[in-house]
């Protein structure tokens, strides 16, 4: 006998997207709404927790009704309802929390309290399905993260960032440079229109363990171009931006690389907002097919790069099946670790 599908409605608002999704089986998408609220911060450089939890409220109802009117289905067909429950800014986190628990308990429904970073690697699920065992890299504008699964719902972080995140290196240097907010994407144009000319530290490559650090090549970026300003020098931005990712390409694909190999994977995925850039993509690619002989490489569309709630939607099947419910009594938890 056939299984019965399973919708799950999917809520995500840990920063400054709020998003529903009406996910089948885990894997197939049938809507995916996503409100971003960048221009609302573009001009104060950055997400501005108050000003993001205001705009989450505006349009949380209207985006719910959005995603069950795209997928064409009602609560009555809807199976459980999902909700991001951490990591996040806990403002933001709170309103998805909120609307996730009064929808499940209007329709009586199970409610699913998911884990944002799981969701970052289950992106991929919706378009491959995932074998383990896999390793994951996780880059976003809050996370670095190296990520061995054992099995489906099994999270080992291997590796992490002692510092700053890769997008929020990224970000920082795009201010410098007074590139509009988020600078990731821009950067990430302007360093394929210019050359490596400045050789900046490749911080902990060479290092015996799976951790990153982004603070030391923020900073040397930035001192370059404050000490080319204070001077009067000419400084190429596109230089910068293309020396600056290719540092960062450079860790982040020799230390993937390195633990793929020593974990013996099926599979290599890469998510998180961050794995969007064109140069990252370009060299995993590249060095999987060198390096990594039969490890299946799988890189989300840049849809679902960022943040979204199908990818929510995603993670919380794993939780479907396994019958992992919260209690309406779930609250946000800003600092939610995923092994935990
Ligand atoms: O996953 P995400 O949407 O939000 C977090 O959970 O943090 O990631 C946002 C981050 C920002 O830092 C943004 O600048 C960065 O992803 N980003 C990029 C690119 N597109 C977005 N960074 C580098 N290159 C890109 N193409
Ligand atoms: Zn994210």
């Amino acid at each position: 006998m056939e299984e019965k599908d399973v919708l799950i409605l999917a809520i995500e608002s840990s920063c400054d997207e709020t998003s529903a999704a009406v996910i089948r089986n885990g894997r197939e998408v049938l809507s995916n709404i996503v409100a971003s609220q960048v221009k609302s911060h573009m001009r104060f450089g950055g997400v501005v927790p108050e000003v993001a939890s205001r705009h989450h409220v505006e349009q949380i109802t209207q985006i719910l009704e959005a995603a069950l009117l795209k997928a064409e289905v009602t609560m009555d067909a809807v199976d459980a309802v999902a909700v991001t429950e951490g990591p996040g800014l806990v403002g933001s986190l709170l309103i998805g929390v909120s609307a996730a628990k009064a929808v499940a308990f209007a329709h009586q429904k199970p409610l699913i309290a998911t884990n944002h970073i799981a969701g970052h690697i289950y992106a991929n699920q919706l378009i491959q399905p995932m074998e383990f065992p896999l390793l994951a890299l996780v880059v976003s504008g809050g996370h670095t993260e190296l990520i061995y699964m054992p099995e489906d719902g099994v999270f080992e972080v291997i590796g992490e960032t002692r510092d700053d995140a890769a997008g929020e290196a990224y970000d920082k240097i795009g201010r410098v440079l007074g590139l509009p907010y988020p600078g990731g994407k821009v950067l990430d144009e302007m360093a394929h229109e210019g050359e490596e000319t400045l050789d900046f530290p490749r911080a902990m490559l060479q290092e015996d363990n799976y951790d990153f650090s982004f603070s030391g090549l923020k900073s040397a970026v930035i001192n370059t171009i404050h000490n080319a300003r204070q001077k009067g020098d000419d400084l190429d931005p596109y230089h910068v931006a293309t020396s600056f990712q290719a540092a960062v390409v450079d860790v982040l694909v020799g230390k993937t690389i390195r633990a793929a190999k020593e974990k013996g994977v099926k599979q290599l995925l890469l998510a998180g907002g961050v794995a969007a850039n064109r140069g990252l993509r370009t060299a995993l690619a590249a060095a999987v097919q060198e390096e990594l002989p039969g490890v299946e490489l799988v890189i989300p569309p840049l849809n679902l790069c960022g943040d979204n709630a199908a990818m929510i939607g995603a993670a919380a099947y794993v939780q479907y099946k396994k019958q992992e419910f919260a209690s309406l009594k779930l609250n946000a938890r800003p600092g939610l670790s995923l092994e935990s």
